[in-house]
């Protein structure tokens, strides 16, 4: 990984084996309509559609901070040379024992940018711009247990399986599990 260079490349990127490269940079209004497909689309974001969703929220919460709080926030994954918005990444910080913090992570790419290697390199990105930027032992990240696809982008982002999440959420009209995988800092960063 190196350091971006210019105003719209302030994470980081890497190249991937077949040329593409994965960058990470923060949301910009014109992303917004991608936000609001995500909103409104059934199906678009896999599994995770729960419904429709108020598609006047992102413009909210651009307004607001960028999607850059400090409780939770979003970034772009860029794939060039296209300098396509291929998809987002979000982070949300939660603790176990009341004082230290974790972040947990999500990841949603449109469908012609799935299967081209993106996902687990924007996860291991993620992953190294939140353990660079803030003092947490770990990254963790929930899938469901038919998600193959996220389940082997997490592995090649260096995160391991932990265990199962019985009835973790609601979703298409049955309480189901979800399997809860991290990745701690002093694990190798496969990047
Ligand atoms: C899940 C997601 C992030 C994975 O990213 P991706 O760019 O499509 O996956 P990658 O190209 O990085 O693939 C990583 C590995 O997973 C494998 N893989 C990807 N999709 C797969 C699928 N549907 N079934 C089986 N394996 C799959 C790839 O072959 C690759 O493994 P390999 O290098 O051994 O061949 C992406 O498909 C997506 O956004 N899906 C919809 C939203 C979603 O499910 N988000 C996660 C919610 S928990």
């Amino acid at each position: 990984m190196e350091s971006g260079e210019g105003s719209a490349s302030v994470v980081g990127h890497v190249h991937a084996a077949d040329g593409i490269v994965v960058r990470l940079r923060p949301v910009a209004e014109p992303d917004l309509a991608m936000f609001r497909r995500f909103a409104v689309e059934p199906g678009l974001i896999g599994l995770d559609w729960a419904g429709f969703r108020d598609p006047g929220a992102p413009a909210r919460r651009y307004a607001e901070d960028g999607y850059l709080g400090p409780e939770d926030g979003r970034l772009i994954v860029q794939a060039e040379p296209e300098r396509a918005a291929a998809g987002f990444v979000s982070y949300r910080s939660g603790t176990y024992d009341g004082k230290a913090r974790h972040w947990e992570i999500g990841i949603a790419l449109l469908p012609e940018w799935r299967g081209r290697g993106i996902g687990w390199r924007a996860q291991a990105l993620l992953c190294d711009y939140l353990f660079a930027h803030s003092p947490v032992q770990r990254v963790q990240a929930g899938t469901h247990p038919e998600n193959v696809g996220e389940q082997r982008s997490l592995e090649k982002a260096g995160f391991r399986l932990e265990g199962v999440i019985r009835a973790a959420e609601f979703r298409a009209g049955a309480w189901r599990d979800g399997w809860l995988y991290s990745r701690l800092r002093d694990d190798p960063s496969p990047l």
